[in-house]
C-alpha cells in the first residue's frame, strides 16, 4: 500500500450506539472524545484530557477469542480514527428506553453520583468489569475465602480490592470522583449480579469486528491503518518521519497537552503480526502492539515478573490500549517496562522493509529517548528467554500506588543453586538518562551466598549504581536510598536468606 493508493482513502466509519456513523469532515488528529462532544454525545467528559480522570470513557467491542467483550478506554486519547470499523458504546448507549442499564440503576440506588461528572466514566468502566468474562468465576473464589476472611466494613468481600461478586476494583483505578468519596461508587459497584438478557451482555457471543485497512486524508495529513506488517514497514520506509501510533496512550497526551501534530500516523494497534502472545519451549514472544490488559490476561501469571508489574502500570483505562511497543518506543528513562524486561533478559524483535534482526534490550538505549532503532524500522515483538530465574521481583517507587508515573523501578531476576548466587540481573528505571542494568550490583551478587550479609553489601553497590537527579518527583538521594531498599525489601519476600552473619 502507498500513499497514492486510491482504493483505501475513505473516510473512517463507526458503530455508535447500534447507529452507523461516519467521521464527517472532522481533522485526522480529532480524538474521540471530541469527535463524540462535537456530534452531540456530551456524556463522556473531559476532565483532564490526559488520561488521568476517567471521565471520557467509553465502552469499545475488543475480540475476546471467538466472541468479543466490552473495554473501557480513555476517549480523550485515542484518535476517533483508530476506531474505524469499531463499535462503541458511550454512556448515552447504557439504558434501553427507559430502562437504566443495571450498573446505571445500581450507582442510582447507591447514591454514587452526586455533581455527575464523573458518572459517565465510572458507569463505562463498571460496565466493562460488569460484563468481564470470569467475574462470576472469581466470585465463587471470593465467596469461598469469604467464610475465613469474614466481612469488610459490612460487606462480606474477601479481600478489599474484590467483592463479594468477583467485581475487581481495579477496574475503577483510572476513574477519579471529587464528590462521593468513592464508597457509594464501591457499594454501587459490589451491588452488581451477574449480566442478565440484556444486548450488551448478549453482543459478546459474537466476534468483535475486525480492521479494515484504510487511509483517511486531510490535506498534506494522513492517518493510515495498513493491511500488513509488510504494508506497515513499506509506509514506514517511505515516510520515515511518520509517527507510528500504537494505544496512542503516549501520543494522545502529546496531540492534547503538547499540541503536537504528525503529517502523518501509521496504525499498529490490531496489526495482526503484532498483537498476541505466543509459547515455545525457548522463549515467550509478545506481540508488540499487544495492549497490556491482553498480556495480562494471556500470560495469566505464568511470568510472575510482569505479573507483578501490570497492577502498577498506570490504571486499567490505559492498560486497556497501552502496549510494550509503546512503552519502549517512547525512549523514557521512566517507563515501567523496561527495568521489568531488562531483569528478564528481553530481546526486541525490530522490523523493516529490509526483514527482521534482534536486538537484546541491554543494547537498545543509547542515549535520552535515543535508540538503535533506525527510522525505517519499528518494534514487531518483545522475546523473554526460557528458563526465567527462580525469584523475581518489581518495585515501583511513586508517589502514589496506583496511577502514578515512577520515581524508580527495579526489576529483579535472581537464581539460587545451594545457597549460592548462580545469576542475577536488575534493570533500573528512573536513574539514568536510560533504563540500565545494574551491572555492578549483579556482578557483586553473582558467586556469593544469597544471605543478609551479601544483601546488604549490594544494597549498597545498588545504591550507588546509576546517575539519578533531582526533579519534581524525587530528589537524587531518595531515589538512591530507594534503589538500596528494594534490594532489601526483596531479599526479604524471599526467604532463603540464611542468617550467616550474626
Ligand atoms: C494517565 C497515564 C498513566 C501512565 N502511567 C504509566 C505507568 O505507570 N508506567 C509507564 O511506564 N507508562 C505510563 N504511561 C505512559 C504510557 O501509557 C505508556 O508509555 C504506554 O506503554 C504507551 O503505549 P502506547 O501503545 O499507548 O503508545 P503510543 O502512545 O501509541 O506510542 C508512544 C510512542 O511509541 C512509539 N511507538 C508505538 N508503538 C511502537 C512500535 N511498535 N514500535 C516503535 N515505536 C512505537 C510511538 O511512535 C510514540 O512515539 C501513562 C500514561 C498516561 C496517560
Ligand atoms: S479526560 Fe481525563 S482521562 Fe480523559
Ligand atoms: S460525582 Fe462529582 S466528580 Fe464524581
Amino acid at each position: 500500500m502507498t500513499t497514492t493508493d486510491p482504493d483505501r482513502t475513505r473516510e473512517p466509519r463507526f458503530t455508535i450506539n447500534g447507529e452507523r456513523r461516519s467521521f464527517g469532515n472532522a481533522p485526522a488528529h480529532t480524538t474521540a472524545l471530541a469527535w463524540l462532544r462535537s456530534n452531540r454525545l456530551t456524556g463522556a467528559k473531559e476532565g483532564c484530557a490526559e488520561g488521568e480522570c476517567g471521565a471520557c470513557a467509553v465502552l469499545v467491542a475488543t475480540s475476546d477469542g471467538d466472541g468479543s467483550a466490552w473495554t473501557a478506554v480513555n476517549s480523550c486519547l485515542v484518535p476517533m480514527a483508530a476506531l474505524d470499523g469499531a463499535e462503541v458504546v458511550t454512556s448515552e448507549g447504557l439504558a434501553e428506553g427507559p430502562e437504566l442499564h443495571p450498573v446505571q440503576a445500581a450507582m442510582a440506588a447507591a447514591g454514587g453520583s452526586q455533581c455527575g461528572y464523573c458518572t459517565p466514566g465510572f458507569v463505562c468502566s463498571m460496565t466493562a468489569e460488569f460484563y468481564r468474562p470470569g467475574r462470576s468465576i472469581d466470585a465463587a473464589t471470593h465467596a469461598d475465602a469469604q467464610t475465613e476472611s469474614g466481612d469488610v466494613d459490612g460487606l462480606p468481600a474477601a479481600d478489599h480490592e474484590h467483592g463479594p461478586n468477583g467485581f475487581d476494583l481495579h477496574a475503577l483505578s483510572g476513574n477519579l470522583c471529587r464528590c462521593t468519596g468513592y464508597r457509594a461508587i464501591r457499594d454501587a459497584a459490589y451491588s452488581l449480579g451477574a449480566p442478565g438478557d440484556e444486548p450488551l451482555a448478549n453482543r459478546r457471543n459474537a466476534p468483535a469486528p475486525t480492521p479494515e485497512p484504510f487511509e483517511l486524508r486531510r490535506g498534506d495529513v494522513s492517518f493510515t491503518r495498513p493491511a500488513s506488517l509488510d504494508e506497515a514497514t513499506a509506509l514506514l520506509a517511505e515516510h520515515d518521519d511518520a509517527v507510528l501510533v500504537s494505544g496512542s496512550t503516549d501520543w494522545g497526551v502529546e496531540v492534547n497537552i503538547r499540541a503536537r501534530r504528525a503529517k502523518r500516523i501509521i496504525a499498529l494497534d490490531r496489526l495482526p503480526e503484532l498483537t498476541g502472545v505466543s509459547f515455545d519451549d525457548d522463549a515467550i514472544m509478545i506481540g508488540a502492539a499487544t495492549t497490556l490488559s491482553d498480556v495480562e490476561r494471556e500470560l495469566d501469571g505464568r511470568v510472575p515478573l510482569l505479573a507483578a508489574l501490570f497492577p502498577q502500570f498506570a490504571s486499567r483505562l490505559i492498560r486497556n490500549r497501552a502496549t510494550l511497543g509503546g512503552n519502549l518506543g517512547t525512549g523514557s528513562p521512566i517507563g515501567d517496562s523496561p527495568p521489568a524486561l531488562l531483569a528478564l533478559d528481553a530481546v526486541l524483535v525490530l522490523a523493516s522493509s529490509e526483514g527482521r534482526r534482534e536486538v537484546p534490550l541491554a543494547e537498545y538505549f543509547t542515549g535520552y529517548r535515543a535508540s538503535v532503532r533506525r527510522p525505517d524500522e519499528l518494534i514487531a515483538a518483545i522475546r523473554i528467554p526460557l528458563p526465567l530465574a527462580r525469584l523475581t521481583g518489581f518495585h515501583k517507587i511513586a508517589k502514589r500506588r496506583f496511577d502514578d508515573i515512577s520515581s524508580v523501578a527495579v526489576g529483579f531476576a535472581v537464581d539460587v543453586e545451594e545457597g549460592v548466587v548462580s545469576r542475577a540481573r536488575i534493570g533500573l528505571g528512573g536513574v539514568a538518562a536510560t533504563p540500565v542494568r545494574a551491572l555492578r550490583t549483579e556482578e557483586f551478587l553473582t558467586g556469593r551466598p544469597w544471605n543478609r550479609r551479601t544483601l546488604g553489601e549490594a544494597a549498597r553497590i545498588l545504591g550507588a549504581e546509576g546517575t539519578p537527579m533531582s526533579d519534581h518527583r524525587a530528589s537524587s538521594n531518595y531515589r538512591s536510598i530507594m534503589l538500596a531498599n528494594a534490594l532489601l525489601k526483596f531479599g526479604a519476600a524471599n526467604t532463603v536468606i540464611e542468617e550467616v552473619d550474626a
